[in-house]
């Protein structure tokens, strides 16, 4: 049964779902530190020793050794099977599990909030039609009547919406529509006063949430409806249904940065603009987007804050592209915005300008080139070493090959030292790099490291990245560690697919991938193993010395192997010993190495 529901659905789940809510509803948490502690429920005793890790989304009880996830607390309290602990767990966060069949019934625990929520912006589009100084407000926007009801714009007076939903809505079902906040004294007050609304639609055109402009200075400018159980913003994008309803073939989508934009375009009739509300674009914004088109174009504004925009999105949207799948980047002009612009230039002018958007194999080699100036042989090999690091993360073969041969032309260096770069070590932590650490020298624990015995090593190495997924494990020596023979090997191997396949935001996002397999207890133990780092730095730091240490032993023994006494070494094996026992030099070298 559990393989009916898919794993990209679970995926989702433990992704909107947040361990504490799920356990606290049940057992009384009190907050210890970055965790939370109670008495366990697995087991009788006075004092606590059950710890919720909200970061982790992982529980551990240190008396009887119960931990896990979400997924499997419901399994275990209420005495679920897979899929029941699935759905209740859906349920809590608003989703419906995939099904071929049924299902109906959960979504009408939310049917209330829906109607609330388009109750309200029945309301506000009323209110706009009385209150002539925020049709003014949009008419001096360019927004005309057509372009406002397509979008159901409204507008929400300083007080009123309470006192019109009362009659259909209890106050509760205000607060859950993110409509209405709580006072101290119990009481509710409306969220949204004196504004300009935008309501937010979901995939399937039903509002979620809204967006709310003031129309006068103040502060914030822009107000959004908070998380609800319906309203997720790091998944929802404002103007989808809109540009899906009216488009007869929607083929292409301009990602945007706010309401205004994607309005006003549509206005001038560029009906194809989405936004993703003053978030970051998730993995999780783009495959939606790539799930209706295969052409995405993101605008970013001229400045240092839209460069720093467009270089996570680059990092996000490389792994995303795969056959037909292509992303764009369009730089606007400082000081300007979509809307401005086609306000400014019309709609001919607004599409000239988007037609130059650079593919995101030139944005990549526009961006690097910023960093690393490539008029030196010094610019060239950073550039190089930057820009496979981005190659690494890519997915797509044929991708990666056009990416290193555009590279290739940039660095004056051949594909196969560029790809041969993919494979071997990086260098070495530099005595500045040292320096760098938060307090000085490399942490205690990674120079313990080298003491241990290897199974604590490997112990170490793969509780870490389980502990800390959303870090970035690309480093050389462990995508080389993965690449040895031997279970632990191949453990890593599987969380580094795992990781680059979906990124998991924490541990147990992570975990969920391998309930099914043989050593799923073995890495639920390495999950709530105290690490005791002081910081991520400290994180990457030790699991990379762990690495380095793993390597070294692997490059120790097989040096052993080659040289034992009596061993008849053919060329090649001539070669493998000279590079393994150059290899060997530098991790015991690093400091020389790198002194330039
Ligand atoms: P901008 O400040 O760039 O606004 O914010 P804008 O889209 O150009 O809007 P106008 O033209 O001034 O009306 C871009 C987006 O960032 C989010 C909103 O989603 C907005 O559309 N934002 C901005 C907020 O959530 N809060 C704010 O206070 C400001
Ligand atoms: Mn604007």
């Amino acid at each position: 049964m559990a393989g009916l529901i898919p794993q990209a659905f679970i995926d989702e789940l433990l992704e909107r779902s947040d361990i504490v809510e799920v356990i606290q509803r049940r057992v009384s948490l009190k907050k210890a530190g970055r965790e939370f502690a109670a008495c366990c429920p697995f087991h009788g005793e006075k004092t606590p020793s059950f710890y919720v890790s909200p970061q982790k989304q992982f529980y551990h009880c240190f008396g009887c050794g119960a931990h896990g996830t979400a997924i499997s607390f419901l399994m275990e309290y209420e005495n679920l099977s897979f899929p029941e602990a699935v759905e209740q767990l859906a349920e809590l966060a608003g989703l419906e599990v995939p099904r071929e069949a049924g299902g109906d019934d959960k979504r009408e625990a939310h049917a209330p909030l829906y109607e609330a929520l388009n109750a309200a912006a029945d309301y506000y589009v009323q209110q706009l039609r009385q209150t002539p100084k925020a049709v003014e407000y949009l008419k001096n926007r360019g927004i005309d009547g057509t372009t406002a009801r397509d979008y159901q714009i409204g507008w929400a007076p300083p007080s009123g919406l309470i006192e019109a939903l009362k009659p259909r809505f209890t106050p509760q079902q205000l607060v859950d529509a993110g409509l209405a906040a709580r006072r101290d004294d119990g009481g509710i007050r409306e969220r949204f006063r004196a504004r300009i609304m935008f309501p937010i639609r979901d995939r399937r055109g039903r509002i979620t949430g809204f967006g709310g402009r003031l129309i006068e200075d103040g502060e914030p400018k822009y107000l959004n409806s908070p998380e609800s159980e319906v309203f997720h913003k790091g998944q929802t994008i404002y103007g989808l249904f809109e540009a899906r309803k009216a488009g007869t073939r929607l083929d292409d989508i301009v990602v945007v940065e706010g309401y205004m934009d994607v309005v006003g375009l549509a206005r001038a009739g560029f009906r194809r603009a989405v936004a993703c509300m003053g978030t970051a674009l998730t993995r999780a914004h783009l495959d939606s987007l790539f799930r209706q088109v295969s052409r995405i174009t993101l605008c970013f504004d001229g400045d240092a804050a839209g460069r720093r925009a467009a270089w996570r999105s680059l990092a996000e949207a490389l792994p995303a592209i795969q056959g037909l799948r292509e992303v764009r980047v369009l730089f606007l002009p400082e000081g300007d915005d979509p809307d401005s612009l086609v306000l400014r230039d019309g709609l001919a002018g607004w599409e000239e300008r988007l037609a130059g958007a650079l593919p995101l194999s030139e944005t990549l080699v526009r961006l690097l080139r910023e960093e690393h100036p490539t008029d030196t042989a010094e610019g060239r090999t950073r550039f190089a070493h930057a820009a496979m690091k981005l190659v690494a993360t890519t997915r797509d073969p044929l991708f990666r090959d056009q990416l290193v041969e555009r590279i290739a032309e940039e660095t004056h260096l051949s594909r196969e030292r560029l790809e041969q770069a993919l494979t071997e070590p990086a260098p070495a932590p530099s005595a500045h790099d040292v320096r760098d650490e938060p307090r000085g020298g490399p942490p205690a624990q990674a120079r313990a490291a080298g003491g241990e015995t290897p199974p604590a090593l490997w112990g170490a190495l793969l509780a870490r990245i389980l502990q800390h997924p959303d870090l970035d494990w690309s480093q050389s020596e462990i995508v080389q560690l993965a690449e040895l023979h031997g279970v632990a090997a191949a453990t890593l191997r599987e969380l580094l697919e795992a990781l680059r396949e979906h990124p998991a935001r924490h541990t147990a996002g992570l975990l969920e991938r391998f309930r099914d397999q043989r050593h799923f207890q073995r890495l639920m133990a390495l999950a709530h193993q105290e690490l005791g780092d002081r910081e991520e730095a400290v994180t990457r730091q030790t699991a990379v010395d762990c690495a380095r240490q793993l390597l070294r032993q692997h490059y120790r023994a097989r040096i052993r192997e080659l040289t034992r006494p009596g061993a008849e070494l053919g060329t090649e094996q001539r070669a493998e010993l000279a590079r393994l026992t150059q290899q060997l030099q530098k991790f015991d070298a690093p400091r020389q190495e790198n002194v330039e």
